[in-house]
């Protein structure tokens, strides 16, 4: 006698950008996916309704919105950006005027539904709306349900606890906004900042790596942090 293999739950709704019914299997409830008619982004509900959801965003904090970019974020980026000392410890590069507007163009297009691709956002003031960082974020596996990031701020803005406030953002995003299982990322050991922000916002270092990246020519160790969704309250 063979196991029955369970019937498989969908979950229906209708696309929110294209308005036409759509069905995703249960187990996806809480991701976002590729509309299969029109190929927008929609987060899957947990249960059959009428429509499907939007990716939740722009995040709020108290002192930030983190938000898609905007054309005319160009000189704030600009700014960020081309500060050379904030990636001593980045396996990113600065930008110069003609990068960063590449970068906004092409990130208009992205769309966060598989690996390889990063969401970026913005964060911008409250108090004076000026982009003063950006949140990178990227799936993990192919499964979607863990996220990585990293956070880069404006040397001006620094330990004034916005990196902190930042990663709880995307905690929210990650656990509540979605439903993902695991949130981690990985700093260069020697960035003392970076960690200690990561401890600040509630994630668990996890383990040291020796010489496991090569950057600007040297092998360096690395730190990874992480938190689940079931550490969330
Ligand atoms: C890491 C970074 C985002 C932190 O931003 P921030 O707004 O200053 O973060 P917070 O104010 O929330 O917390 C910073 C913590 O680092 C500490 N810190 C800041 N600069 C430091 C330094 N040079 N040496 C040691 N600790 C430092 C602060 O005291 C604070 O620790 P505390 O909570 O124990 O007081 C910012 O330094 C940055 O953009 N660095 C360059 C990019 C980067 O390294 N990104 C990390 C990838 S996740």
């Amino acid at each position: 006698m063979t196991p029955e293999t369970p019937e498989p739950v969908f979950i229906d709704f209708k696309c929110p950008h294209c308005s036409r019914a759509i069905s995703f299997p249960d187990h996806r409830a809480g991701l976002p996916q590729e509309c299969p008619l029109c190929f927008a982004v929609v987060v899957i509900p947990a249960q059959s309704q009428e429509y499907g959801l939007l990716l939740p965003l722009p995040l709020n904090t108290q002192r930030l919105v983190l938000r898609r970019f905007a054309p005319g974020d160009w000189k704030d980026l600009l700014e960020l950006m081309s500060d050379e000392e904030s990636f001593r410890y980045l396996d990113w590069n600065p930008m110069d005027e003609a990068g960063v507007i590449e970068w906004i163009e092409k990130d208009q297009s992205v769309s966060f539904t598989q690996t390889g691709v990063t969401l970026n956002l913005g964060l911008v003031l409250r108090e004076n709306p000026k982009l003063i960082g950006v949140a990178s974020l990227h799936f993990i596996e192919d499964d979607l349900r863990q996220l990585g990031f990293q956070i880069l701020i404006h040397p001006n803005h620094r330990c004034r606890g916005l990196g902190a406030e930042t990663v709880g953002a995307i905690l929210d995003f990650a656990f509540r906004g979605l439903n993902l299982h695991r949130i981690a990322t990985v700093t260069d050991r020697r960035n003392v900042a970076g960690r200690k922000t990561l401890d600040r916002a509630g994630l668990r270092q996890e383990g040291e790596c020796l010489k496991a990246r090569f950057q600007r020519g040297e092998w360096i160790d690395t730190v990874w942090h992480a938190r689940l969704q079931a550490e969330s309250p």
